[in-house]
């Protein structure tokens, strides 16, 4: 068993991965579980398989687990559902030493995490993510929040989860294009800072969305490692730090926002295209070789992530893309802080990104065949 500590100041935790521990979460949580009885809050995709296999180990462990199954679906983290999370809870009288589980994706690991944070002032949560983007990202860092009128991820708190199982067996139900997405984050993480990661990726990635456990184990502790180093840099953003995790975001938003945030394109393959366009954009800019860029292309178009812009088939120009990135970026006298690349393992924050370049090259990227 992988065993990753989280170094928070005040709240450091550890995240386990081992295939097999869905089945051992009761003695796992064991320690963390008071009054031999737990609060479980999964959706009902995530439910249908694996409830029974999760309950079972905690009965085995004497310890009662009480389930609230949501729907499944980025709809679900909204403010009517977080009401019913929390309601629902107190129905549960869980206290603040307490330990509610969150067993799903980013969505139930989002929402559950919230609910949580606002729980008799702060209750304590157990991450158990079942997709791989929420085992190598969403489930490690403390950031929860759900989605309003206003736009994705607008309110919520960070809140550090007590303990985080990762079990690569999860991954078995999950679908392949749910698996490849979560995959665009793994890759993320060598292009950030560590090359020597991104060759593994290459001869490994396919092993791993082929099933192989042991490529998911290393590629989740990799990934884990790597988001829990940046984030005990910078566990609230302040530093510039945890931006890093946004390399391909700003290009993957705005892909997302054109393609209307729907299963047109999942955000694992916005971010996978992002990646693309920040390397080519780097290239362009001259700041690294216009070979390694296209390697990157490369890698993501073999595992069967989306390569190419043009390829999206979207109805529109390199200006209504840049404009979608206004909405979330703090733009400044025309131009905007952008994740670049100096080479493959070396992402770095440009303050200074015109957004007419950004515009003048989704165009060129936009006819590229
Ligand atoms: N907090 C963070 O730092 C952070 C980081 C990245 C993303 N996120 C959030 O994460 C969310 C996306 O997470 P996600 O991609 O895990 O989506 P998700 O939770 O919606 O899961 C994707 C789909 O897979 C199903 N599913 C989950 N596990 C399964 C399993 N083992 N077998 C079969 N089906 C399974 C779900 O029911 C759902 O239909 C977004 O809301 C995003 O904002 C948060
Ligand atoms: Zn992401």
């Amino acid at each position: 068993m992988a065993v990753i500590p989280v170094a928070i100041a005040g709240a450091p935790y550890d995240v386990r991965i081992e295939a097999g521990l869905l089945a051992s979460a009761g003695k796992h949580c064991r320690p963390f579980v008071r009054k031999n009885r737990v609060a479980v809050v999964t959706d009902a995709n995530v439910a249908a398989q694996w409830r029974e296999t999760v309950e079972a180990s905690f009965n085995a462990e004497g310890i009662a687990s009480h389930w609230l199954i949501l729907p499944a679906g980025e709809s679900t983290k909204n403010w009517k559902q977080l009401a019913l999370v929390v309601d629902w809870l107190l129905t549960q009288e869980v206290e603040r030493r307490d330990n509610i589980v969150a067993l799903g994706g980013g969505v139930i690991g989002d929402l559950t995490g919230f609910a949580a944070s606002i729980l008799k002032r702060g209750c304590g949560f157990i991450q158990i993510p079942t997709t791989l983007l929420a085992q190598v990202d969403s489930s490690v860092g403390g950031k929860t929040a759900i989605n309003t009128a206003a736009g994705k991820n607008l309110v919520g708190a960070f809140h550090q989860p007590s303990l985080v199982l990762a079990d690569p067996l999860s991954l078995d139900t999950l679908p392949l294009r749910e698996v490849r997405a979560g995959y665009a984050e793994v890759v993320k993480y060598g292009l950030i800072d560590d090359p020597a990661f991104f060759d593994w990726c290459e001869v490994h990635g396919q092993e791993l969305l082929a099933g192989d456990p042991t490529a998911r184990e290393h590629a989740i502790a990799t990934s884990v490692s790597a988001k829990a180093r940046i984030v005990a840099a910078d566990e609230k953003e302040t530093t510039g730090v945890r931006a890093l995790l946004n390399l391909g975001h700003t290009f993957g938003h705005a892909l997302e926002a054109e393609t209307g945030f729907s299963d047109r394109l999942l955000h694992g393959e916005g971010v996978a295209l992002g990646m693309i366009l920040a390397a080519r954009f780097s290239a362009r800019q001259g700041l690294m070789p216009s070979a390694e860029a296209e390697r990157i292309a490369a890698h993501i178009g073999a595992v069967g992530l989306p390569a190419s812009l043009a390829g999206l088939g979207l109805a529109c120009n390199g200006r209504r893309l840049a404009d979608h990135m206004l909405h979330d970026k703090k733009m400044d006298a025309g131009t905007l802080p952008f994740l670049l690349l100096r080479g493959i393992g070396q992402a770095f924050l440009a303050n200074d990104v015109a957004l007419d370049d950004i515009a003048a090259f989704l165009d060129e990227e936009l006819e590229r065949t």
